[in-house]
C-alpha cells in the first residue's frame, strides 16, 4: 500500500515559496500520538520523495541518511547521494519505481514523503492508495501545493494531536464530474 502521508497548511500547501518549514516546526505535536511519526514509520519499508524535498533533508539534516530503508528520489539530474543511505534515483514514469519499491519493501507499507506533484503522478497511474495529512493552523497564501490534481478520496478516520487535525483518506479515483 503507498500513503502519502504529510503535513500540510489548513490552505493547502506543504511548504512556502521558499521551501520554508519553520510554520510548521514551531507547532505543539506529539510523536507518538494519534497519526504520529513513531508509529507510521514501523509498517514503511521505502519511501519516495521529488528532488526538491531531497535537497531540503540534505540542507537540513546533518550526518548520515535519515531514513533506514531503501529510498528513492525522483530526479531529471544528476544528484550526489548522501552517505549512509541505500539511495535510489529514478526518473520518468513512476510505475516501474512503484514495483521496485514494492519488491525492496519486504512485505511493507510505501511511503510517498511529497511533494504534492509527484503524489499526484502516483494517482494518476491509480497507484496511490491512501492520503494521511496532519492540518497545521496556518495559512501561507502560496506555496508548494499539498496535491495538485482533481480526485476523490473518502474521509476513513481522523484525531487531534497537538495544534494538528490529522485525517486518513482513501483514494477513490479521478473526480467523479471528470470521469466518463
Ligand atoms: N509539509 C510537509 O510535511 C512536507 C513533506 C514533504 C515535503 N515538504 C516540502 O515541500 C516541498 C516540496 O517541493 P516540490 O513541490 O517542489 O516537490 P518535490 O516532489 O519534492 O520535487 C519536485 C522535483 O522532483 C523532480 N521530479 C518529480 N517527479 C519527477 C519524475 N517523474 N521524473 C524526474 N524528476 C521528477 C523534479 O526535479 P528535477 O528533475 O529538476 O530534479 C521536480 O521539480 C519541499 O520544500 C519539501 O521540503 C514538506
Amino acid at each position: 500500500m503507498l500513503t502519502y502521508y504529510t503535513a500540510t497548511t489548513l490552505d493547502g500547501f506543504l511548504a512556502d515559496e521558499h521551501d520554508s518549514l519553520d510554520w510548521l516546526f514551531r507547532q505543539e505535536h506529539d510523536e507518538s500520538g494519534p497519526f504520529g511519526m513513531e508509529a507510521f514509520m514501523a509498517g514503511i519499508g521505502a519511501i519516495v520523495m521529488g528532488s526538491t524535498t531531497y535537497e531540503w533533508v540534505l540542507a537540513h539534516e546533518d550526518g548520515p541518511w535519515p531514513y533506514a530503508i531503501p529510498s528513492w528520489v525522483m530526479t531529471s539530474r544528476d544528484l550526489a547521494a548522501r552517505d549512509g543511505g541505500d539511495l535510489r534515483f529514478a526518473s520518468g514514469d513512476v510505475r516501474p519505481v512503484f514495483e521496485a519499491m514494492t519488491a525492496a519493501a519486504g512485505g511493507k507499507d510505501l511511503w510517498l514523503v511529497g511533494g504534492g506533484d509527484l503524489a499526484g503522478q502516483f494517482a494518476e497511474a491509480g497507484l496511490l492508495d491512501e492520503v494521511v495529512v496532519s492540518v497545521a493552523p496556518v495559512t501561507l497564501g502560496a506555496g508548494r501545493p499539498l496535491l495538485p490534481r482533481r480526485l476523490d478520496l473518502e474521509l476513513v478516520e481522523s484525531a487531534v494531536n497537538g495544534a494538528f487535525v490529522s485525517s486518513r483518506y482513501r483514494v477513490t479515483g479521478p473526480l467523479r464530474e471528470d470521469r466518463s
